[in-house]
């Protein structure tokens, strides 16, 4: 019961803190281990005590104070200084094999001694250097035939953490992804053109980061999304209607890496002749001998050996003539209606005086149907 007494009221009256009970350092640069104490009793001595401890080794003495009088330990002196009465040690310079724990004890005398103590675990890295990243193969990869290797390599670093980008946001886990235990390679398979990017390699560890130089691989895919466009005349759907004596300019394109290559096809007389390479092609109607003609524009990627084709029809109009026939169409269109219309109704007026003058025979109603097939019936009398 006094121990437990006497244990609180050492504990209140020496206080002992450190900052922060995990310290990074870094190799080849000073180290500040901050301790502050503070008491409330009268001190006619102050000691400081300094212990280092490596896991599975017994602690060893660093150096020690009394009052202002610092005692080293004569191994280590050029290496750990302490200015009494603050507590704090420097290292210098630190070294990977200081990392270990820091204890440090301090006793006050006065009206008996108390005493406190603290630990701090010191790690010790070398700062990472800029990563380099390999990219395998080289050149370039086929999508969905080839694969990818990235791999992240660093040249100096300790507890280096490996971390993949994609255009500048980590890299989500995919099916398509394989990482090695570590992070530093990165396997894509299969490769697809939605890999296409800008992928970097970022290392860290406690006291560093770096990123390295942009990767772009190369990614070769398509024909994809093959579509043919004129800078006029109307279409409706793969049907381009176009005025006799117009000039009018085709343009085929897909999206592909490397750049399609195209070839425009004319089909004429149940036969299909290449007639023009590359992207556009030109019509000119009036040298059109016929009204409508079938094209086709082909897409080869020469790299993934893929292709694709799209069909259209060119129906070369003459203004004016196909105003006349579409009025007349519409005219005599009209007409039949009319007529249609007209002799319906003189059917069912007929059909009715008949059925009046009928003796009361089948008053029920006639429905649609009948009606009309009664008035088909007429209509072939
Ligand atoms: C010393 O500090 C403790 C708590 O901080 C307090 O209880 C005690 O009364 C103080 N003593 C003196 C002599 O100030
Ligand atoms: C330490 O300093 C105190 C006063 O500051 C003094 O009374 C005491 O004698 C000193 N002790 C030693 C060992 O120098
Ligand atoms: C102890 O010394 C360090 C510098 O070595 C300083 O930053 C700190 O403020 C000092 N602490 C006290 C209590 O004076
Ligand atoms: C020293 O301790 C005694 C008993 O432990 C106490 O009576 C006395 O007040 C203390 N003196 C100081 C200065 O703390
Ligand atoms: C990746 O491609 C290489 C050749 O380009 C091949 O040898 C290897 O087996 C492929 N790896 C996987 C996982 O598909
Ligand atoms: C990749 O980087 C290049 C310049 O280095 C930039 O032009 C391009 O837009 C970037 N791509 C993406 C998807 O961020
Ligand atoms: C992974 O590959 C499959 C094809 O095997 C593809 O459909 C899918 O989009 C790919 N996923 C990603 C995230 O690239
Ligand atoms: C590898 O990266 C994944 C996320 O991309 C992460 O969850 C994992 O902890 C990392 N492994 C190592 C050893 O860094
Ligand atoms: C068109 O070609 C088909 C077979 O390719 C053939 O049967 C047909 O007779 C041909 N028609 C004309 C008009 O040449
Ligand atoms: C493949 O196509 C590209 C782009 O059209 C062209 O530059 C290249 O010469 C072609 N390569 C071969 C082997 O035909």
């Amino acid at each position: 019961m006094w121990l437990k007494r006497l244990l609180l009221c050492i504990c209140s009256a020496l206080k002992l803190t450190v900052p922060s009970h995990t310290i990074h350092g870094i190799a080849g640069q000073p180290l500040h281990l901050p301790v502050d104490y503070n008491f409330n009793a009268t001190a006619s001595e102050i000691q400081i005590i300094w212990l280092f401890e490596r896991p599975q080794s017994n602690p060893k003495y660093l150096l020690g104070s009394v009052n202002q009088t610092v005692v080293p330990d004569l191994e280590y002196q050029h290496k750990f200084t302490l200015i009494p009465p603050n507590a704090s040690l420097m290292i210098s310079p630190l070294h990977i094999s200081d990392e270990g724990n820091y204890i440090v004890k301090v006793n006050v005398r006065g009206n008996g001694t108390i005493a406190a103590s603290q630990k701090i675990q010191v790690a010790v890295d070398v700062p990472v250097t800029k990563p380099i990243v390999h990219t395998e193969p080289s050149s370039g990869v086929v999508e969905y035939v080839g694969n990818i290797t990235l791999k992240c390599t660093v040249g100096k670093g300790t507890r280096v953490v490996y971390q993949w980008m994609k255009n500048g946001k980590p890299l989500h886990d995919s099916p398509n992804y394989t990482f090695s235990s570590n992070n530093a390679t990165l396997l894509i398979v299969p490769v697809a053109k939605e890999d296409i990017g800008n992928y970097s390699c970022l290392v860290s560890n406690p006291v560093s980061a770096m990123e390295s130089e942009i990767i772009a691989p190369t990614i070769y895919y398509g024909p994809y999304g093959l579509r043919v466009k004129s800078d006029k005349g109307l279409n409706i759907g793969a049907v381009f209607t176009v005025d006799m004596g117009e000039v009018i300019l085709f343009d085929c394109s897909a999206d592909s890496n490397p750049p399609n290559t195209y070839s425009w096809s004319q089909r004429a007389d149940n036969t299909t002749h290449v007639i023009k390479y590359g992207p556009h092609l030109e019509v000119v109607s009036d040298k059109v001998a016929q009204k409508t003609i079938d094209y086709m524009c082909r897409a080869f990627n020469n790299v993934t050996g893929k292709r694709d084709e799209t069909h259209f029809t060119v129906v070369v109009t003459s203004v004016g003539l196909e105003k006349l026939a579409q009025k007349g169409k519409s005219l005599s269109s009209l007409a039949v209606i009319t007529g249609i219309s007209l002799f319906l109704i003189l059917a069912m007026a007929f059909l009715f005086i008949w059925k009046r003058y009928q003796p009361h025979k089948d008053q029920g109603l006639i429905t649609g149907r009948h009606r009309h097939f009664q008035v088909m019936l007429m209509k072939e009398t």
